[in-house]
């Protein structure tokens, strides 16, 4: 028997979880499996969790690709919504508590101002609508769920906004960003001890977790290049419709994170602050990009 089961614990939010979980939880016992020990989307998930027993089974697996989720719909919704299904039935056999990682995409950032956990959603492509069903499954299965939105993460383990910045800006010393969409860079770190601290507190419902502020994608690169003392770089602001992606995308999807501060007393550190502490923490690592 374990305490935590962490499901997707080879990704990017996984492994800093895993690692958070580990020192904060250490007489529980925390397991992390990734699609090598249990593929989510097949229905023997549900007995491979009831084996474990465990306490709490957080799901941050997805395919989180959000255009390869727009030309393959089927998977996505195999993964993010059916997986979760699994997952939750899994724990409901063995009465564990279900958690569950969802997304800013789940709105479609008409409101213009923050959102709340209770705004109505409407997604405005294929990723945005596999997690919200994946969040009404565990809304309508699990007794005590808990559902963690955020958004634009950047972690040390795994390909993310900041790294692709600082490779393309050495390799081309000039990128055009979008600077339409508005949102919360949140620090994987950050967020993992915010994840273990809802745990502490039985959290349950929905809950909005990012870093405080918010900004645009051309605003949080132009802060990555400044940050890493690349000032040569020349950056151009475009729009989503210049950019031409396959999904689209909400132009605002700040999220509103009051509930947090209310229930547990908890506010994340605003963005700039992360930022500078990830890129301080990685500083070899980024030197080899
Ligand atoms: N990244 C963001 O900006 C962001 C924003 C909002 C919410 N989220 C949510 O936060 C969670 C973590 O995101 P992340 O960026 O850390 O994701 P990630 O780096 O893509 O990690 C996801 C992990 O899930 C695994 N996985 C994929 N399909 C699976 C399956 N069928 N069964 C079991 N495992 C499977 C992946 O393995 P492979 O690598 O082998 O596919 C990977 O190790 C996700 O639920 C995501 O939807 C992310």
């Amino acid at each position: 028997m374990s305490g935590i089961l962490v499901i997707g614990a080879n990704g990017m939010l996984g492994r800093d979880l895993v690692g958070v979980l580990q020192s904060h939880f250490q007489n529980d016992g925390v397991l992390g499996w990734d699609i090598e020990e249990m593929d989510i989307r097949e229905e023997d998930t549900i007995e491979k969790i009831e084996k474990v027993r465990p306490k709490i089974v957080i799901n941050v697996a997805g395919y989180t690709d959000v255009d390869g989720c727009e030309l393959n719909e089927e998977k996505a919704f195999a993964i993010n919504a059916e997986g979760m299904k699994h997952v939750v039935l899994g724990a409901e056999r063995c009465k564990a508590k279900a958690v569950y990682l969802s997304t800013d995409y789940i709105f479609d950032g008409k409101k213009k101002e923050p959102y709340l956990e209770d705004d109505p959603p409407n997604p405005l492509n294929v990723y945005g609508r596999s997690k919200w069903k994946g969040e009404l499954y565990i809304q309508e299965l699990a007794r005590d769920g808990l559902i963690i939105r955020t958004q634009w993460l950047y972690g040390k383990y795994g390909k993310n906004f900041v790294t692709s910045v600082l490779r393309q800006a050495k390799e081309k010393g000039v990128l055009s960003i979008v600077n339409d969409q508005i949102g919360s860079p949140t620090y994987t770190m950050d967020l993992s001890k915010a994840i273990s601290i809802l745990i502490r507190y039985d959290a349950r419902g929905i809950f909005h977790v990012v870093n405080s502020d918010f900004c645009s994608w051309y605003t949080f690169g132009q802060t990555i290049l400044k940050l890493s003392g690349m000032v040569g770089v020349k950056v151009i602001p475009i729009s989503s419709k210049e950019f031409g992606r396959p999904a689209l995308r909400p132009s605002y999807s700040v999220l509103n994170t009051q509930k947090l501060k209310r229930e547990t007393g908890m506010v994340l550190r605003p963005w700039p602050e992360a930022l500078k502490h990830y890129l301080s923490t990685v500083r070899d690592s980024i030197e080899s990009i």
